[in-house]
């Protein structure tokens, strides 16, 4: 059986990406890369909606952290950090392992940012020289309002550096880098962009190199430097993931096809089809709908099903894999990825399995109770 694959990452490949990942190598630091490379970033910056320069690393995402704090900041430097969740969090630890000052704002999980409550921190935090954000909580479901917080930021910090985490939603869901004035934006390959896991892609704004100027981090896989100035040539400081490239530039192109808009637009309609699907089945959204993603549906699992139960019977009986919830939200919640190559039917696919698999767990809805 094949698997209806709705975790919120790594997610499906299409056939074109697949069949492209598996082409003859060629050498990296020949024409036929380099002309790659150029492509490949001219389009993401397309869809970082940027001019500004886009570093590639092989790396999953998480690398894409540590090359925003070795890179921008000094040990001792104050940062602020915004976490509404696991990943959030993890973040900020980031930052802690290499001496920067982290102060949290704290934001009860399961909603989103209040640019208020960060303005508020800021004010307190004079001397804070970056603040963290999450655009989308993927250990949640909260996809936080990155324009009114940038816009709020920047009306009492002007220079300070605005850190994006976009890993879980970048590509699916706006994200105006040149317009809403960040700093660092940091994805990884296996979300939105239909490729497997192995890149991390960094945009770089003017202020953010101004501040890698001044930074005495020790870094050497993470430099730049040495990346910026080796992509001028067309090449990678170390051997990039060849393979991977060939996916994503495949996936981009497919991706411009439909159009930045229309995808946003799959994205919510995939997204909204899951949650009325959930909450008719008498399930409670984990996070706040008013702040749901578009790109994973956290659910809080029936208080006598356990989580476990529910993605082992979709696994096994169904071939539909989905996510259960991490940390404090093990067993708590289910999460359903909607993000990348996905469309309604396979959704409908997922929700129609999870909807027989808690009939046969013994679950019954509220309103079929009280009926
Ligand atoms: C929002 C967010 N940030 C960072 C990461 C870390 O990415 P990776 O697991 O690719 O290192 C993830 C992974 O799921 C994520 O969802």
């Amino acid at each position: 059986m094949s698997q209806n694959l709705r975790i919120p990452g790594p997610t499906p490949i299409p056939p074109q990406v697949a069949e492209a990942l598996g082409r003859p190598m060629i050498n990296h630091r020949g024409p036929e890369f380099a002309a790659l490379l150029g492509r490949v970033t001219e389009q993401l910056q397309y869809f970082f909606q940027t001019t500004n320069r886009i570093l590639t690393f092989p790396s999953s995402g998480s690398g894409g952290w540590e090359a925003t704090v070795v890179n921008l900041f000094n040990p001792g430097d104050a940062v602020l950090a915004a976490p509404i969740g696991v990943f959030g969090d993890r973040f900020a630890k980031v930052g802690e392992t290499f001496g920067l000052n982290v102060t949290r704002v704290e934001t009860e999980w399961g909603q989103a940012n209040d640019p208020q409550a960060v303005v508020e921190a800021l004010s307190r935090l004079p001397e804070a020289k970056g603040v963290f954000l999450t655009q989308n909580e993927t250990s949640t479901g909260v996809m936080n309002d990155i324009q009114a917080l940038a816009t709020a930021i920047r009306g009492v910090r002007p220079d300070i550096l605005i850190c994006v985490d976009a890993v879980s939603s970048l590509s699916c869901v706006d994200l105006q880098m040149d317009a809403w004035d960040l700093d660092i934006v940091l994805t990884g390959s296996q979300k939105g962009w239909m490729v497997p896991p192995g890149l991390a892609m960094i945009g770089v704004s003017e202020r953010a190199w101004k501040a890698h100027e001044q930074s005495r981090m020790p870094r050497f896989y993470w430099d730049f430097t040495r990346v910026a100035r080796t992509a001028d040539k067309g090449q990678t400081p170390y051997t990039p993931p060849v393979n991977l490239f060939f996916g994503l530039d495949v996936a981009l192109a497919m991706m411009r096809e439909e159009g930045r808009e229309a995808i946003f637009a799959r994205h919510q309609r995939c997204a909204e089809l899951t949650r009325e699907r959930a909450v008719a089945m008498g399930l409670e959204l984990y996070a706040n709908p008013a702040v749901a993603s578009n790109t994973v549906t956290a659910i809080k699992t029936p208080e006598d099903i356990g989580a476990k139960a529910i993605t082992k019977a979709l696994r096994e009986r169904e071939g539909v894999v989905i996510a259960g919830g991490q940390e404090r939200l093990d067993g708590r919640i289910i999460r359903v990825g909607h993000l990348g190559y996905v469309h309604e039917p396979e959704m409908t696919a997922c929700m129609d399995a999870l909807e027989r698999q808690l009939q046969a767990l013994g679950y019954q809805s509220p309103a079929s109770v009280r009926g």
